[in-house]
């Protein structure tokens, strides 16, 4: 592997997490599905982001930061688990959250409720806006109030982030080579694109041959091209990583976020259903339910061969189903 100097970590995730064949899915949809368990990581501190957190937490450590300051939507996966992660360290968190405060106090929200967030809420539109501007302004006040806030940018998608996923890249390949398996194509759900740009150096730095395909849950195919190319470079030129990223190594395949963000079809829970039963493994309905939706579509269409090992890292977001409760209780 080529050298370069990885950023300081903490330790907060439960690492290595297994990697599963998903024997009667695979089956039915005649393909070789495996399944990396990132869900794992953690039970209130689970899902994809506390990998990004290690490294972005201890950047915040280094800077002597009591409060943690983030954002997302209401049921927001990284919010939460950047409250849990806060609380664990015996720190501050602030979230900066899409939506109302009279809304179901359930799922992601009850988490950053039981473990003290202080959260600020602002309208859909001054999200879109300027959430960078608020989390700056929130910053601003608990400097004066005497605290010591660090900004943690929406999904920790950034530079630094990135980091989270070069490492898992580390994991899984010491997994395959145990394993003695030859995955080629490594498929996701990418939300802000954080963990694609990861997925995608880390490939790359550690000489793995398979794809990465993201299956966007948001937004289009070029605005994750612009998004995930600009993580990479940045972290790439920060931290003199030895690899490039161009254009053609960002594969998204769009045509699944459906009727939006956050938003369900009946055949997105019914799958969802359908997979617990015959798995036992549960997949959430904004993220890894829709990417699995769309890679089950692109096996029936005879996107792969036969023969060809899919590896899905289910990223976590777990609690986003109990929001949902009444579309899961409707279908089947
Ligand atoms: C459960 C889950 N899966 C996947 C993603 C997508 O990851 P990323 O934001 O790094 O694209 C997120 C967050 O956005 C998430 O919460």
């Amino acid at each position: 592997m080529k050298q370069f100097q990885l950023p300081s970590r903490i330790r907060l995730a439960n690492l290595p997490t297994p990697i599963e064949p998903a024997t009667r899915i695979s089956r039915e949809w005649g393909a070789n599905i495996f399944i990396k368990r990132d869900d794992l990581t953690g039970s209130e501190l689970s899902g994809n982001k506390v990998r990004k957190l290690e490294f972005v937490i201890a950047e915040a450590q280094k800077n002597g930061a009591d409060v943690l300051i983030t954002c997302g939507g209401l049921q927001s996966n990284h919010a939460r688990a950047t409250a849990v992660a806060a609380a664990k360290l015996g720190i501050r968190s602030y979230l900066v959250l899409r939506g109302e405060p009279s809304a179901i106090n359930d799922g992601n929200i009850l988490i950053d409720h039981l473990v003290g967030a202080q959260i600020r809420y602002i309208s859909a539109e001054d999200y879109a806006a300027r959430v960078d501007e608020i989390m700056e302004q929130s910053a601003a006040e608990l400097s004066q109030q005497g605290y010591c806030p660090f900004i943690i940018p929406e999904g920790a998608s950034n530079a630094l982030g990135a980091f989270g996923y070069i490492e898992a890249t580390r994991e899984i390949a010491t997994q395959l080579r145990q394993m003695k398996i030859n995955i080629d194509y490594l498929v996701i759900a990418t939300g802000s694109g954080g963990t694609q740009a990861g997925l995608i150096i880390g490939r790359k730095l550690f000489n793995q041959s398979y794809r990465v395909l993201g299956i966007n849950v948001c937004d289009d195919q070029s605005f994750f091209v612009n998004k995930i190319g600009r993580i990479c470079n940045d972290a790439i030129d920060q931290y003199q990583i030895p690899v490039a990223v161009s254009a053609a190594d960002i594969e998204i395949i769009d045509g699944y976020v459906g009727e939006g963000y956050a938003l369900n079809r009946p055949q997105e829970i019914e799958l969802i259903r359908e997979i617990a039963a015959v798995e036992g493994v549960i997949f959430d309905p904004v993220y890894t339910g829709k990417a699995m939706f769309g890679l089950r579509e692109q096996i029936l269409q005879a996107r792969f061969r036969k023969t060809d090992n899919i590896l899905f890292i289910h990223t976590g977001g777990l609690f986003g189903i109990f929001p949902k409760k009444e579309l899961f209780s409707s279908s089947g």
